[in-house]
């Protein structure tokens, strides 16, 4: 990629973090940050993440078909740092993320995130070296007041969001 090139990605940031919740075939539990992702149709409800190829998490959505995309809040940057440059299920040992059981899907709901959203593999696009993976959202959960997000600032930063918007304009 040329320097320029590069300079314009760069200027995409801040984007919204959000944890995947993954559990492998033997039950292990395992988090991974991203920063790309979006939810991509109303009916049915789905929400996509690119993940690269080499992740972890890839390997074990590809293998159970499900996931639980959360919205961290102020106070998880230490461990969103961590799982974010470590892999695998073990280095959860050294965060203090704690799970609560889904109902429809096996990975566990993110305690104290904003929101938990349990979704089945609807499709997986990939698009180079990552795979968009599309989730149908079948149960959702939603917990506190919608403040203290965190956001990606690009080159290993981060920042909470104070979710203060400056003039509102209205539109029909
Ligand atoms: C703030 C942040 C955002 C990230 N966004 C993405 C992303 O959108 N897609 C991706 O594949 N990796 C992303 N990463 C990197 C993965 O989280 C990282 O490679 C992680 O160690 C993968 O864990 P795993 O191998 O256990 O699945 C991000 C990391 C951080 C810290």
């Amino acid at each position: 990629m040329t320097q320029n090139i590069r300079a314009c990605v760069s200027r995409k940031y801040p984007e919204w973090i959000v944890l995947i919740s993954t559990k492998d075939r033997d039950g292990r539990q395992n988090v991974m940050p991203a920063g790309w992702s979006m939810f991509t149709s109303h009916e049915p409800l789905l929400y996509a993440v690119s993940v690269g190829v080499e992740r972890y998490t890839h390997d074990v959505i590809h293998k159970t078909g499900e996931f639980v995309i959360a919205y961290p809040v102020e106070g998880m940057g230490p461990d969103i740092v961590h799982t974010g440059t470590h892999s695998g299920p073990d280095k959860l040992k050294e965060t203090s993320f704690e799970f609560l059981p889904a109902e429809l899907v096996r990975p566990g709901l993110i305690k104290g995130a904003l929101v938990n959203l349990e979704c089945k593999l609807h499709s997986a696009h990939l698009t180079g070296d990552h795979t968009i993976f599309v989730g149908e959202v079948v149960k959702g959960h939603y917990s506190g007041e919608p403040g203290r997000r965190l956001m990606n600032f690009g080159s290993k930063t981060y920042a909470v969001a104070r979710m203060e918007a400056g003039t509102v304009f209205r539109y029909e």
